[in-house]
C-alpha cells in the first residue's frame, strides 16, 4: 500500500513547445514535495488509452528545466473520443470512441485529477473528459501561439518570439547587402501574435497578421517609399494565417487525423513573388517553421511554466477542478476549462502595440 497522500497524473498533447519539460518539472516536483505520486502519460491521450504511463521521481524530474521538446513524448492526432483505428476500403479513417478505456486506466492508478499541459485541441478533450466522464483535470495553457483565450500569455510564446527577432536581425544583413526584400513567414495559425512580437522587436518594415487582410498594393507602395527615401531594402514578417483582402489563407496540407487537419504555410513565397514582379526588386522569403518551437526555452517561459506547473497542482490541492491556470494581470488565475474551449484569441486590431507600430511607421497591409 502507497503511503503516499493521493495520486495524479500529467500529460503533454498537440506540438512540442519550449517550456513544456518545465512544467512537467514544476508539477512533479509540488507532488512530490506535498506528498503525492505522480505518474507521466506516454505521448498524450494515446499514453491513456494503451495504459503507458510511468511513475515520475525526483530522478526523472532532473535536469527538465532547459530542455527543449518534452520527455513524455506527445501527439496531436489521439483524441480518446474519436480515436483512429484504421481506415476503410476507400482511405477514410475509421474512429472509435475510447473514453472508457481513458477512465479505467485512470481508474486502476488511482489517479484523481489528470494535468494536461496542451493547446486548444487538448484543453477541449481534457474540457470533454471532465464534463461527459466526470473525470477531474486541470489544464495548463501551451502555445508558440499565445492565442488561447482568457490567459494574457501561453508559455512557449516568448521563446518563439525570441527566435522570431533574432532571425529578422540576421536577414537585415542580407537585406541590405544585396538590396533585397526579405520576408520572413512565420507560425501562428490563426493569430498573428509571433508576427506582431517579433515584427516590432526585429524592425520589420512590414507586418501582416492575419487579423488585418493584406492589400499588395499598400505593400508595394511602402517599399516604394523606402526606395525613394534612399532604403534599397525592405523587410516583411508575415504570419502564416495571413491573406490578402478578399483572398484566402494558404494551406500547406492535410493531416489525417490530426485534431484540426488543416495546415497553414506558404504565404510568404506567394508574396515575394508577387513583389519581385510589381517592382523588380529581387525579393526572397525564408520560413522559419519548426525553429521557433524547439530548444530551450527562454528565462521568461522557465519562470512561467514553472508558475503554472506550481498552480495546476495547487489547484488539485484545493479541489479546484476543471479549470486552466492562466496569467492575467501578472498574476496566476485559474479559469473554467469549458471556456477555454472556444475560439483562438486573436490579436486585437485596435491593441496598443499595433498603434505602437503604426506611429513609427510600419505597413500592416491595410
Ligand atoms: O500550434 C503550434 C504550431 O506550431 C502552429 O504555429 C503551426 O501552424 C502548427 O503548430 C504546425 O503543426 P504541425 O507540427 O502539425 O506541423
Amino acid at each position: 500500500m502507497s503511503k503516499k497522500k493521493g495520486t495524479i497524473a500529467v500529460l503533454t498533447g498537440g506540438g512540442d513547445c519550449p517550456g513544456l519539460n518545465a512544467v512537467i518539472r514544476a508539477v512533479g516536483k509540488t507532488a512530490i514535495e506535498n506528498g503525492y505520486e505522480i505518474y507521466g502519460i506516454q505521448n498524450g491521450f494515446n499514453g491513456l488509452i494503451t495504459n503507458s504511463m510511468q511513475l515520475l521521481t525526483n530522478k526523472e524530474l532532473s535536469g527538465l528545466l532547459p530542455r527543449g521538446g518534452t520527455v513524455l513524448g506527445t501527439t496531436n492526432r489521439d483524441n480518446p473520443f474519436k480515436f483512429a483505428v484504421g481506415e476503410d476500403s476507400k482511405g477514410n479513417v475509421i474512429y472509435a470512441d475510447k473514453s472508457a478505456e481513458v477512465v479505467r486506466n485512470l481508474k486502476n492508478h488511482n489517479i484523481e485529477c489528470l494535468i494536461v499541459i496542451g493547446g486548444d485541441g487538448s484543453l477541449h478533450i481534457a474540457a470533454e473528459l471532465s464534463e461527459r466522464c466526470d473525470v477531474n483535470v486541470v489544464g495548463v495553457p501551451k502555445t508558440i501561439d499565445n492565442d488561447l483565450p482568457y490567459t494574457e500569455r501561453t508559455f512557449g510564446f516568448d521563446t518563439a518570439m525570441a527566435m522570431a527577432t533574432e532571425a529578422l536581425d540576421r536577414l537585415h544583413t542580407t537585406a541590405e547587402s544585396h538590396h533585397r526584400v526579405m520576408a520572413l513567414e512565420v507560425m501562428g495559425r490563426y493569430a498573428g501574435w509571433i508576427a506582431l512580437h517579433s515584427g516590432i522587436a526585429g524592425g520589420a518594415d512590414c507586418i501582416l497578421l492575419p487579423e488585418i487582410p493584406y492589400d499588395i498594393n499598400s505593400i508595394l507602395a511602402k517599399i516604394r517609399q523606402r526606395k525613394e527615401n534612399g532604403k534599397s531594402f525592405s523587410i516583411i514578417v508575415v504570419a502564416e494565417g495571413a491573406k490578402p483582402v478578399g483572398g484566402d489563407i494558404t494551406v500547406a496540407r492535410m493531416v489525417k487525423g490530426s485534431f484540426e487537419p488543416i495546415r497553414l504555410g506558404g504565404v510568404g513565397e506567394k508574396l515575394v513573388t508577387e513583389i519581385e514582379q510589381k517592382t523588380g526588386i529581387e525579393s526572397r522569403c525564408t520560413v522559419l517553421g519548426y525553429l521557433q518551437r524547439g530548444g530551450s526555452p527562454t528565462a521568461y517561459d522557465r519562470v512561467l511554466s514553472t508558475r503554472y506547473g506550481v498552480a495546476a497542482v495547487e489547484a488539485f490541492m484545493n479541489r479546484n477542478f476543471n479549470t486552466m491556470v492562466a496569467l492575467q494581470a501578472n498574476e496566476i488565475v485559474t479559469v473554467p476549462i469549458v471556456k477555454v474551449a472556444t475560439n483562438p484569441r486573436g490579436v486585437p486590431v485596435d491593441s496598443d502595440i499595433i498603434r505602437a507600430g503604426r506611429h513609427i511607421g510600419i505597413c500592416f497591409g491595410d
